[in-house]
C-alpha cells in the first residue's frame, strides 16, 4: 500500500559536494552541499542551493565564483567537519589539514587532496526561499591524473565518491557495484535480442 509522507525534501541519495569559495579578503573556505547537481550541458553548468546563513553564500555573492570539489571516502571525516561548522567559527583548512589551492580560471579555491573539482563562475542566482540556488558555469575541471580513465574522464571507481543518504538515514554511503551499461540495457524492449 502507498502512503503519503508529506511535502518533504527527500530524493535520497544526494551527492556529497564540497564547495570552495573565498571571502572578499581572499580567505578560503569550504562547506558541504548535497542539494545540487548538473543542470545544463551547454553551457556546462551546475546548480547548488545554499542558505543565506552560511558564510559560503556571502563569499559567493561577493566573488561570483566557486568550486565544486568531489571528495573520496578517505576524507569523509574532513568533509563532515566542513558540513558541521561554519567558516565563521573555524578556519576549516587549518583544522582539517586540507590544502586550499587557487583556481587558475575562477576566483575560488579547490581542495588539493580531493581527486577533482569543477571551477565555476556564477551565471545566475535564483532566490527560492530558505535556499538560494547558485548556477555556476563550469569553466574548467581540475583533476588528478591518477583518477582519469583511458578516455580522460574521472573514473568513478578510482575517485571513490560518496553519497549522503539524507532524511531517513543522515548517513554517508559508498557507491555500490556497477550494474548495467546506461543508454543501452533499456534497448532490449524495442530491439531484437538474439
Ligand atoms: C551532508 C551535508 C549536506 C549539506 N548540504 C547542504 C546544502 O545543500 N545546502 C546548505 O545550505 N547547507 C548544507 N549543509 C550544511 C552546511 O554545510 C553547513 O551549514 C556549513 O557549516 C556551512 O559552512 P559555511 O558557513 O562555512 O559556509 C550540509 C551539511 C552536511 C553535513
Amino acid at each position: 500500500m502507498k502512503k503519503h509522507i508529506g511535502a518533504k525534501t527527500v530524493v535520497n541519495p544526494h551527492p556529497t559536494f564540497v564547495v570552495g569559495s573565498y571571502n572578499a579578503e581572499g580567505k578560503p573556505n569550504i562547506m558541504v552541499v548535497s542539494w545540487g547537481g548538473i543542470c545544463c550541458s551547454d553551457p556546462p553548468s551546475i546548480a547548488i542551493a545554499l542558505r543565506e546563513a552560511t558564510l559560503t553564500y556571502h563569499n559567493i555573492m561577493a566573488t561570483k565564483a566557486f568550486t565544486v570539489c568531489i571528495p573520496s571516502t578517505e576524507h569523509l571525516k574532513e568533509v563532515d567537519f566542513a558540513g558541521l561548522y561554519s567558516g565563521k567559527e573555524y578556519d576549516k583548512f587549518e583544522v582539517t589539514g586540507l590544502t586550499a589551492v587557487k583556481s587558475e580560471v575562477v576566483n575560488a579555491p579547490y581542495v588539493k587532496e580531493f581527486p577533482y573539482a569543477l571551477e565555476c563562475k556564477v551565471s545566475k542566482t535564483v532566490e527560492i526561499g530558505l535556499h538560494t540556488q547558485f548556477i555556476g558555469q563550469i569553466m574548467d575541471i581540475i583533476a588528478d591524473e591518477e583518477v582519469l580513465n583511458e578516455k580522460g574522464w574521472p573514473d568513478i571507481e578510482k575517485v571513490k565518491p560518496f553519497l549522503y543518504g539524507g532524511f531517513g538515514s543522515r548517513a554517508y554511503y559508498s557507491i555500490g557495484a556497477k550494474l548495467e551499461k546506461a543508454f543501452s540495457v533499456g534497448k532490449k524492449f524495442v530491439e531484437n535480442q538474439e
